[in-house]
């Protein structure tokens, strides 16, 4: 089959690679229909992520059909059509329990990147009774593959460690992905203000289109003035850090009103400055976290019911064979314009 296998930083290859197999009665062997990009997988091939060894197939997320289960697999059989989770659970550990999925004993963030991942036509998904999802009937397959991580992140790690509540001042530092699905799921709380962020003129105007209410473009405006002047000196109640870079979390800082919460969701790479001296008094309250992917069943209700359109998110589609290209156009996404790639088998 063939996979698209990391070869050290800077060197990705869609080549041949063996076909995964059942290695523990609890692994479901998945086809993979459709699958995307991360802003994750970029990061990986920058070399930023060590754990990742050469010859590792990339990706996290995806849909697809069972082709073989294990024997202990209960759940699903040949056939099913299934939604991969970011995050691999067995269900059972005490963390498990605790729905702490993103530290399961056997499991957590392992898929393309301590494991083989799902940039390929086939593969492995450890205690696949806990960490797929089944897709009902006449679903909008594309939309479910924003389940897999980024909405779940913007929603656990954002909206719900930001305890958005209704009638709160919002601001999202980051219009990427994870930020629009941010800015998607927090209106679940009707906030009544969204103030998004970023660089990319392009980007907060389709953030006005998803719901944000006012967008600043950081870099050519003071940010933290304007949020001042729009809160009436004030600030917002939450802030959330979507982009990770010590810049974006200082932001967050200096916006964040008495009594309000940052939510970190970036991944550092850096050490961040913490004004301790300054928030203390603040009453405010710091939170952040690996995605745990157990709202994804929930997310997945709101998606069936229209609640929620991931599909927004979509600009680009590929062939799963000219993922390449994909990678090309994703990770040129300010030039291409590109907020999510489709990957189709
Ligand atoms: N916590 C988790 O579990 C989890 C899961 C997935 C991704 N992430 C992280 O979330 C972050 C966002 O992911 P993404 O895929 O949306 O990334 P992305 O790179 O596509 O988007 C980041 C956005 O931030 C903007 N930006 C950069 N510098 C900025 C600045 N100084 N001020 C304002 N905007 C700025 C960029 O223009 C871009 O639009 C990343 O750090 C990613 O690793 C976290
Ligand atoms: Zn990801
Ligand atoms: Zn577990």
């Amino acid at each position: 089959m063939k996979a698209l296998v990391y070869g050290g930083p800077g060197e990705k290859q869609w080549t041949d690679k063996p076909m995964p197999a059942v290695e523990k009665p609890t692994d479901v062997i998945v086809k993979v229909e459709m699958t995307t990009i991360c802003g994750t997988d970029l990061h990986i091939l920058k070399g930023d992520v060590p754990a990742v060894t050469v010859g590792r197939t990339l990706g996290h997320e995806g849909v697809g059909v069972v082709e073989e289960v294990g024997s202990a697999v209960r759940n699903f059989k040949k056939g099913d059509r299934v939604l991969i989770s970011c995050v691999t659970s067995c269900g059972s550990c005490p963390n498990c329990k605790r729905q702490l999925y993103s530290h399961c004993s056997d499991g957590g963030w392992i898929l393309g990147h301590l494991i083989d991942g799902t940039q390929a036509e086939y593969v492995r998904i450890p205690h696949g009774d806990n960490s797929l999802y089944p897709i009902p009937e006449g679903s909008d397959e594309e939309a479910l593959v924003m389940l897999s991580d980024i909405l779940p992140t913007g929603f656990e790690i954002g909206v719900l460690a930001g305890q958005i509540a209704p009638g709160d001042t919002v601001a999202i530092v980051g219009a990427g992905p994870i930020g629009m699905a941010t800015l998607l799921t927090a209106q679940f709380y009707s906030p009544a203000r969204i103030i998004m962020l970023d660089m990319d003129a392009n980007r907060l105007e389709v953030a006005r289109g998803f719901g944000a209410t006012d967008v600043i473009q950081v870099g050519s405006e003071d940010a933290v003035a304007k949020i001042m002047e729009m809160t009436d000196g004030v600030g917002v109640d939450v802030a959330i850090e979507a982009v990770g870079v010590p810049a974006t979390f200082g932001l967050c800082q200096e916006v964040v009103a008495p009594g309000g919460r940052i939510a970190n969701v970036g991944v550092h790479g850096k050490s961040v400055e913490l004004h301790l001296e300054k928030l203390w008094i603040q009453n405010i309250s710091i939170s952040m976290g690996l995605v745990n992917t157990n709202t994804t069943a929930m997310l997945m209700k709101t998606v069936q019911s229209g609640k929620l359109k991931p599909a927004q998110l979509i600009t680009h589609r590929f062939a799963l064979n000219d993922i390449m290209a994909a990678y090309e156009v994703f990770g040129n996404a300010a030039r291409e314009k590109a907020m999510k790639v489709i990957l189709s088998a």
